[in-house]
């Protein structure tokens, strides 16, 4: 079971800030995270929150995965909390935006998630998601 998880404004994909986000929903990542895990024989849950804790859950909740793609929005520049959940797990984490964020405002340059993860993919819109489910796939087997 591969865990995405996506953290807060995420539900407005779609409507928010298209020059910067694109305009593919929530819903249209999810289908595009679903196919792609048929083609990789990986079965998926994706989820979002706009609460900072209920994201530290769900990360617990991935501890005996194969692994979690995780888009955390605002939080990766600013959650203790979520930084220390990705290291309370067994799992590998891969964060995920799909903005460029060194190519944007110098309060996103800065993650507080990026140490405590297996790697960093941003900058490729909803690629980005099915970049690191490719990847976290080629972990098991690497
Ligand atoms: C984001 C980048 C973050 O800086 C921002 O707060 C988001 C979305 C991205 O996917 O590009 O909410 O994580």
């Amino acid at each position: 079971m591969i865990h995405i998880l996506n953290g807060p404004n995420l539900n407005r994909l779609g409507g928010r800030e298209p020059g910067v986000y694109g305009t593919l929903t929530l819903a249209d990542i999810e289908r595009m995270c679903r196919d792609h895990g048929q083609t990789l024989g990986h079965e998926i849950t994706f989820r979002q929150s706009n609460s900072e804790g209920e994201l530290v859950g769900w990360v617990h909740d991935a501890n005996d995965s194969h692994g979690v793609v995780f888009n955390a929005g605002a939080y990766t520049h600013t959650s203790i909390a979520l930084h220390d959940a990705v290291r309370a797990i067994a799992a590998p984490v891969i964060e995920v935006h799909l903005s460029n964020i060194h190519a944007r405002e110098a309060f996103r340059h800065h993650s507080m998630l990026a140490a405590a993860a297996q790697g960093v993919i941003c900058g490729f819109g909803a690629n980005s998601y099915l970049l690191a489910m490719t990847a976290l796939v080629g972990l098991q087997s690497g």
